[in-house]
């Protein structure tokens, strides 16, 4: 029996052991089972048959509960009956990160390092809005040869904007002066590199606990547009006992699993600039002060919505992309609704503006598998991972569509990863997905 014809069975199937469920199933007649990220949800089969997931008028009821359905918990807070925070009680970066890594011993020592990472973003959204203005546009140059310089290792013509912005998210981790990163991985650079060599002097972190992953500027493209383009990263402490070779880290550091990340975030360079972070310990949003350059949290406790009406996926790619993703949307569109709302796409093709968009609203980003890109475009190391830990820490969920993102174990620093990130319903349901309509299809469809 060919695949399509099993998963109509499976849904008939499905159906007709829940009759009722097609549409109004009540609360308690759902078994529960745990998502890959050990959040509790209803099972699937009750949702599988033809407009039962996207109609539930329970989804609709999980979307209106008080503690997922907005933004930020400023938000919640506000149903809760607080009063909004006024902006002289907003509590500063410098102010949360002393006091969140006081708390917790596993990253006592980071403050000072993430500081120098929010000072490196300020840096970098300057030079964003500067770029159309000053001689910051256009391909690098070698300033010795005065020759374009090589492309990166993803095959890209480097651009000024990007070694500079590079230059200055290597110097923010390698340069604190608690030296608490021993070596860093960019995306824009071929290998990983010790804070020794980055900064040009030994006294620099031959000693740091923590290795630190990122990259730079996201989506750099959008900046010929004026449009969104954002900073990404993770770090990890070094696994104990672990040996440095003679470059100065070992690359076990770097090639671990995303789950044995101490803290990961982004830096969004839009209409506001906000910093989002977590250090494992829920989620947490600062906006840019433009007038003082200071970042304010004005997001605390960030929870993104169990469900959702976005999606955020290329759709020029759809036909390449495999059976699974291809079934998950159309069925998407075909419901019209999802949790009460209408379905709606927003493609900004930018990781962060994109992933930020979903956590603030609910709903869906994916990068699948596609003709060029078989494992996707994101890479695990600098994008896939730390946005995923961003994800669970907020209440949602990262996944390849075949699992947790975060237990995926590197095997080389620039791997790509297929990936999905946003509300725990969408992402489960897609895995389910994937569950029922498997990956081979490509083969004896055409
Ligand atoms: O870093 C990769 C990236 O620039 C992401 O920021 C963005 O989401 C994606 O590529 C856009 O790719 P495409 O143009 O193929 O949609
Ligand atoms: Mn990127």
């Amino acid at each position: 029996m060919g695949k399509r014809a099993l998963c109509s069975c499976l849904v008939i199937a499905a159906s007709s052991l829940h009759p009722s469920a097609a549409f109004a199933p009540s609360t308690s007649s759902l078994p529960a089972v745990k998502h890959h990220n050990g959040a509790a949800i209803p099972a699937a089969s009750t949702r599988l048959s033809a407009g039962s997931f996207y109609d539930d008028p329970l989804l609709s009821s999980s979307a209106n509960r008080s503690s997922n359905s907005n933004t930020a918990s400023s938000q919640s807070s506000q149903q809760q009956g607080a009063a909004p925070l006024k902006k002289k009680d907003l509590r500063t970066l410098q102010r949360f990160l002393e006091v969140e890594c006081w708390k917790s011993p596993s990253i006592r020592n980071l403050d000072r390092t993430l500081l120098g990472v929010s000072d490196a973003c300020k840096q970098i959204n300057r030079i964003v809005q500067r770029a159309q203005t000053d001689d910051l546009y256009g391909a690098a140059v070698d300033p010795v040869t005065g020759q374009q310089v090589d492309e990166n290792v993803q095959g890209e013509v480097q651009q000024q904007l990007d070694v500079l912005c590079n230059t200055l998210m290597l110097r923010a981790f390698c340069g604190a002066s608690n030296n608490a990163i021993c070596a860093v991985a960019s995306e824009e650079e071929p290998l990983p590199r010790s804070c020794a060599d980055v900064m040009g002097y030994d006294m620099f972190s031959t000693a740091g606990e923590y290795v630190a992953v990122f990259d730079p500027i996201d989506g750099s493209k959008n900046i010929d547009s004026s449009l969104p383009v954002g900073t990404v990263f993770g770090i990890y402490k070094s696994p104990e006992g672990v040996k440095r070779g003679d470059e100065g880290y070992s690359l076990d550091s770097f090639l671990q699993r995303g789950t044995k990340m101490v803290a990961a975030g982004y830096c969004l360079y839009s209409a506001t600039t906000v910093l989002v972070l977590t250090l494992g310990s829920g989620v947490h949003g600062f906006t840019l002060d433009p007038d003082k350059q200071t970042f304010l949290q004005t997001h605390p406790n960030m929870r993104i919505p169990d469900v959702g009406c976005l999606y955020s996926f290329n759709e020029a790619n759809s036909r390449e992309f495999t059976e699974p993703v291809q079934q998950y949307l159309e069925k998407m569109k075909e419901s019209g609704k999802i949790g009460g709302k209408k379905v709606s796409s927003r493609y900004v093709g930018a990781l962060v503006a994109d992933v930020h968009n979903i956590l603030i609203n609910g709903g869906i980003y994916g990068y699948p598998s596609t003709r060029d890109n078989p494992n996707g475009k994101l890479r695990l190391l600098y994008e896939s991972a730390p946005m995923a830990m961003i994800m669970e820490q907020a209440g949602g969920a990262g996944s390849t569509g075949h699992g947790r993102i975060l237990d995926v174990l590197p095997r080389a620093i620039h791997e790509r990863v297929p990936t999905f990130l946003g509300s725990v319903e969408n992402v489960f349901e897609l895995d389910q997905f994937h569950k029922y309509y498997g990956e081979d299809d490509d083969d004896d469809d055409e």
